[in-house]
C-alpha cells in the first residue's frame, strides 16, 4: 500500500462505515419506495430532480445525470476535497477506529485540499477569539455585555463564543508563521482593502458566534457590534460570506447541538437570531436552531425533515416578524411536514421571553402554535371584520390567494382539508371557494405560462403534461412507478400506442418490456439502469416519481381498494379512474376506424392496406381484452 495503510485496514474502515449515514451528512436522502436504496439531490451538479442514488448493499453512490460515483473513500475525497490518506483517516476517526502506525515523516499534510485548509484556519480563529473573550485584556467590554445578556460561562464555552479586539490587523499578526494572508482571505477572516494596499480583519470589535456544520466543525462566523465599543457599523451583525464550506441557505445555527433533541422530540424549533437560539439552549430548549439572517428556505426544510416531523417557526411578535412569517409560509404549505408558526407574545423575541419565563412556559407556547394555514387565517381575521358579508368575502379572497400562491399544493389532499376547514371557519360555501381558487390559478397560469409548470411541479424539471390526455398518461406512469406490480394488469389493457406523448410511450414500452422480456418489475432502480444514460427518459422518470410522491399515489393506491372484487384481486379506485379515460379514448378512435372500415367492406381482406389491417387487428385484440376482463374495468 502506497501510504502505509493495509488493504485490510481499508476494508475494515469500509465495513465500519454506513454509506447512507455518511452521505446523509451532506445530502438529504429519501428511501426509494419498496427498496433499500436511497435518492437525493446530487451535490456534484445543479440537480433539480433527485438523480443521486445511494446503494447500501453495494456501499456505493452514483449520480445518474452527471455520472459521479464511487465508494465511501471517493465520497470523502470529493466532498471534502482531500487526498486518499486524509479520507481514510477521517472515516477511521468517524468509525472510532485507531489508525495503524505509519511513518509520518513523509509529510502527509503537504497537499491537503483547499477546504481542509479553510477548516483548519477557521478552527484556529475560533479558539483564538474564544480565549480572547474569556481572558483577553481587551475583552472587558465584551465580557460585561455577555453578563448583561445573562449568558453563563457554560454557554460561552458550549457555543465557543469569542471576541475580536478592536485591532484591524489582529488576525494578520497572530497568523504570522502559520497561515498566509491568502489562506485567511479564503477562510473569511480578512479582506483586501479596496485600494489594494494590504488587508484588514473582519469581525473587529465584535462578539463572535462561531457557526458549526452538522459534524461540529466551525465553518463561519456571525459577529455582533458591542454597545460602548469604538467600532462604528451600520450592520448590527456581520456574517461570513458564503463559501465552499458555508452556505446560508442550507446552514442552521446550533444544529450540531440540537440534533439529538430534534431527533428524539421529532420537532425542530426555528428562531431568527443567534441570541434567541443561544437563550433557548441555555434555558433547556435544546431543539432550537436559527436561520442565519435569511428566511427559512426549501433546503432548510428538506434537511430538517430528515430528523423532524414537526417544525415550529418562531418569530418576534413585532410587525416585521409577523410580515416575515406570513410571507414565508405559503411556500411550505405543500410539504409533507407539520409546520407551525408562533409569534412570541407582547412584542418580545425568544431571548427576551426566556428572561422572565421558564422553558416549560415556552414549550407550552410552542405546543399551542397554530398550523401554518391557520396562522395565516388568524392574521387575516385579526385585521378584517368577519361579521359583515363584505368582510367575509375579503377573508376568503385573501385565503384563496394564499393557497393559490403555494407551489405544489394544487389537487392534493392537504389542499382539500385546508380549504374545507377555511370554509367552515368563515362560513362560506365550499364549492364557491373551490371555483374561486380554480379561477385564480387559471388566471395566473394564463398570465405567465411558465409559472403554471413551476407551480405544479416545484421539484420537477422533466417534461410536463400539456393536455388532459397527457395528464392521464402521466398519472398512469405515476401508478406504475409507484406500484410496479400493477404492470401485469396494466399491460393487458393498454400498450404504448395508447399514449399520445412520445416520451410517455417510450417509458411505458420500457416498463412493459422489462416485465415481458426479463420478468423484472419496472422498479425505479431497474428502470434507471435500463434507461442507461438516456437523459430525457431519466428526467421523465424523475419527474414522474416526484409528482407521484407529492400526490401521495402510494396511499391512494393502497388505502382505497375498490369494492369490486374480481378474480380475488381488487383494482384500486385510483387505477380505474386513470385507466378509464385512456380506454375510452381508444374506443373512440377504434370506432372511428371501424366506421372507415365499414366503408371499405367491399374489399376482400387481402386488398386492405397495412394500416387498416393493423387497425383491425388492434380492434380485435381490444375487444378480446375487454371480454377477458368484463367487469373489473367497466
Ligand atoms: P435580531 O436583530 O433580532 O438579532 O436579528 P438578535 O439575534 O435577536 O440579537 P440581539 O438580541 O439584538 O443581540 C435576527 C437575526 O438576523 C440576522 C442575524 O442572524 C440575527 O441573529 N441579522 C440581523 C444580520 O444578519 N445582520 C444584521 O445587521 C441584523
Ligand atoms: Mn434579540
Amino acid at each position: 500500500m502506497v501510504q502505509g495503510f493495509g488493504e485490510d485496514f481499508k476494508e475494515l474502515v469500509r465495513s465500519s462505515t454506513s454509506i447512507v449515514d455518511l452521505v446523509s451528512e451532506v445530502v438529504a436522502l429519501k428511501p426509494l419506495h419498496g427498496g433499500r436504496d436511497f435518492v437525493g439531490l446530487c451535490p456534484f451538479h445543479d440537480d433539480k430532480n433527485p438523480s443521486f442514488h445511494v446503494y447500501p448493499d453495494r456501499q456505493s453512490y452514483r449520480c445518474w445525470v452527471c455520472d459521479q460515483g464511487g465508494d465511501c473513500f471517493r465520497w470523502v475525497m470529493e466532498i471534502e476535497r482531500v487526498p486518499f490518506p486524509e479520507a481514510i483517516e477521517s472515516l477511521a476517526r468517524r468509525a472510532r477506529l485507531e489508525m495503524p502506525k505509519k511513518s509520518r515523516s513523509n509529510g502527509t499534510h503537504e497537499n491537503t485540499g483547499r477546504k481542509t485548509d479553510s477548516l483548519v484556519v477557521v478552527e484556529w480563529a475560533v479558539n483564538l477569539m474564544h480565549q480572547s473573550l474569556k481572558t483577553g485584556p481587551a475583552a472587558e467590554n465584551a465580557r460585561q455585555y455577555v453578563l448583561k445578556r445573562r449568558l453563563s460561562a457554560e454557554t460561552v464555552s458550549n457555543f465557543k463564543l469569542g471576541y475580536h479586539p478592536e485591532d484591524w490587523n489582529w488576525f494578520l499578526e497572530k497568523a504570522k508563521g502559520k497561515f498566509t494572508p491568502a489562506q485567511l482571505v479564503s477562510a473569511g477572516l480578512i479582506r483586501e482593502r479596496d485600494n489594494g494596499a494590504g488587508y484588514f480583519d473582519n469581525l473587529v470589535g465584535r462578539l463572535v458566534f462561531p457557526i458549526f456544520d452538522e459534524r461540529g466543525r466551525p465553518v463561519a462566523f456571525g459577529g455582533r457590534v458591542l454597545p460602548g465599543g469604538n467600532i462604528e457599523s451600520d450592520a448590527k451583525y456581520w456574517n461570513s460570506l458564503e463559501s465552499a464550506i458555508f452556505q446560508k441557505r442550507r446552514m442552521l445555527f446550533a444544529f450540531n447541538m440540537a440534533r439529538d433533541a430534534i431527533r428524539t422530540s421529532k420537532t425542530a424549533i426555528i428562531v431568527e437570531g443567534y441570541m434567541d437560539c443561544i437563550a433557548c439552549h441555555q434555558a433547556g430548549v435544546k431543539n432550537a436552531v436559527a436561520t442565519l439572517g435569511t428566511a427559512m428556505t426549501e433546503e432548510h426544510v428538506r434537511f430538517l425533515r430528515r430528523f423532524a416531523e414537526k417544525v415550529v417557526l418562531v418569530y418576534d411578535s413585532d410587525a416585521a416578524g409577523q410580515q416575515a412569517a406570513e410571507r414565508s409560509i405559503s411556500r411550505f404549505l405543500a410539504q409533507d411536514l407539520d409546520l407551525r408558526v408562533l409569534n412570541v407574545p407582547s412584542g418580545k423575541d425568544p431571548a427576551d421571553y426566556l428572561e422572565t419565563h421558564s422553558s416549560e412556559e415556552f414549550y407550552q407556547l410552542i405546543n399551542t402554535a397554530p398550523e401554518a394555514w391557520e396562522y395565516k387565517l388568524q392574521s387575516i381575521l385579526r385585521r378584517t371584520d368577519s361579521q359583515s358579508v363584505a368582510g367575509r368575502q375579503q377573508i376568503l379572497n385573501q385565503m384563496v390567494e394564499f393557497l393559490a400562491e403555494s407551489q405544489g399544493l394544487a389537487g392534493t389532499v392537504r389542499e382539500d382539508m385546508i380549504l374545507r376547514s377555511v370554509c367552515w371557519r368563515v362560513q362560506v360555501d365550499e364549492r364557491t371557494a373551490r371555483q374561486q381558487l380554480k379561477d385564480l390559478r387559471d388566471k395566473t397560469d394564463r398570465k405567465s405560462p411558465f409559472r403554471r409548470d413551476a407551480d405544479r411541479q416545484p421539484t420537477g424539471i422533466g417534461p410536463r403534461p400539456e393536455n388532459a390526455m397527457e395528464r392521464a398518461e402521466r398519472e398512469m406512469l405515476e401508478i406504475i412507478l409507484t406500484c410496479p406490480e400493477t404492470i401485469d394488469f396494466i399491460r393487458h389493457h393498454i400498450g404504448a400506442d395508447d399514449f399520445e406523448n412520445v416520451r410517455h410511450q417510450r417509458l411505458l414500452a420500457l416498463c412493459i418490456d422489462l416485465w415481458k422480456e426479463d420478468g423484472d418489475l419496472p422498479e425505479l432502480s431497474r428502470l434507471i439502469v435500463a434507461a442507461e444514460s438516456d437523459s430525457e427518459l431519466l428526467s421523465l422518470i424523475n419527474a414522474v416519481v416526484d409528482t407521484a410522491e407529492e400526490k401521495g399515489i402510494f396511499r391512494l393506491m393502497t388505502d382505497q381498494p375498490s369494492g369490486d372484487e374480481q378474480n380475488g384481486a381488487s383494482v384500486p379506485n385510483h387505477l380505474e379512474r386513470v385507466l378509464g379515460p385512456i380506454l375510452e379514448r381508444r374506443e373512440k378512435r377504434l370506432n372511428l376506424v371501424s366506421k372507415q372500415l365499414l366503408s371499405q367492406t367491399a374489399k376482400p381482406v387481402s386488398e386492405l392496406d397495412d394500416d387498416t389491417k393493423d387497425a383491425l387487428r388492434r380492434l380485435y385484440n381490444f375487444r378480446q381484452s375487454q371480454m377477458g376482463h368484463p367487469s373489473s374495468m367497466k
